[in-house]
């Protein structure tokens, strides 16, 4: 499992507490091969493996994203996975929107930081570990609803542009890092619709075989990671390891 890294390599996951994080994880751990695997999660997270520091701090701040940075002290990250995402939550009012008339300025920014923003201030801060001459693979979740030239649908304004802007900034980022760490890989992927609580409550009209466990998706994604070389830095991939147009 990801040949591409080094034996014992070093793995920072954040959103690692649900969904697809947590499936991924428990693949990196299920392989020899992970030498130390840092989560980061808003909520105390125990997981029982000695490879494994679990930070709890919250990347959407300044505050969280600087203690992680401290605890990383620039040390080399060889896989960056990252999947925090925000569709809805109940509690803020934050639901997909069907109509320009749902549309209002605090939802638009508060999907908007934590989707596009919170990925690229985190590698922002985060370069000391990523610049150099070491295998670097960033691998940030997107989704397909993101893709300017794939949207015939419309709705989920906030959602979808979020995640449009996710891409740009990675795509912008890829560019930059290809100048500090040559071997660098970013990418922006899709993991298809999988049973987790950010799909939950639009779950109803997918047909079961589209509805993915957490599990398969972690092992498609890293399988797609798995393919890629430098010369990709900066595209767009689903789950089954086909391009997706931006
Ligand atoms: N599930 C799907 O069908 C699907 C489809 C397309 C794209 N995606 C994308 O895949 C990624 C992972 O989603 P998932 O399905 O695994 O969802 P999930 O189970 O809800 O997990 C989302 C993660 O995001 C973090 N998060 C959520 N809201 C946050 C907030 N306000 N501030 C900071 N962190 C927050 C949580 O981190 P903590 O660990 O700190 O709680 C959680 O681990 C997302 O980017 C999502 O957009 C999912």
């Amino acid at each position: 499992m990801l040949d591409i890294l080094p034996d014992r390599y070093t793995a920072l996951i954040t959103g690692a507490s649900s969904g697809i994080g947590y499936a991924l994880l428990n693949q990196l751990l299920s392989s020899s091969r992970a030498g130390r695997i840092i989560t980061v999660t808003r909520q105390p997270f125990a997981i029982d493996d000695e490879r494994v520091i679990s930070l709890t701090l919250d990347a959407t701040t300044d505050e969280g994203r600087s203690a992680l940075n401290q605890q990383l002290a620039g040390q080399p990250v060889h896989l960056f996975f990252n999947a925090i995402g925000l569709l809805h939550d109940d509690a803020r009012k934050l639901h997909p929107e069907k109509r320009l008339d749902q549309l209002n300025a605090d939802s638009l920014q508060a999907i908007m930081h934590v989707n596009a923003f919170t990925p690229a201030l985190l590698i922002a801060s985060l370069m000391d570990s990523f610049k150099g001459t070491h295998c670097c693979v960033i691998a940030s979740l997107s989704a397909r609803v993101g893709s300017i030239a794939d949207n015939n649908l419309g709705g989920w304004y906030s959602y979808r542009a979020s995640k449009a802007a996710h891409n740009m900034l990675l795509k912008t980022a890829a560019i930059e890092l290809k100048r500090l760490n040559p071997t660098s890989i970013v990418l922006c992927l899709h993991p298809g619709t999988t049973d987790t609580p950010l799909s939950k409550p639009f779950q109803a009209r997918v047909p079961s075989e589209k509805l993915f466990t957490p599990d398969f998706t972690a092992g498609q994604l890293l399988a797609v990671i798995n393919k890629r070389t430098p010369e990709d830095s900066g595209s767009f991939w689903d789950w089954a390891g086909k391009r997706i147009e931006w």
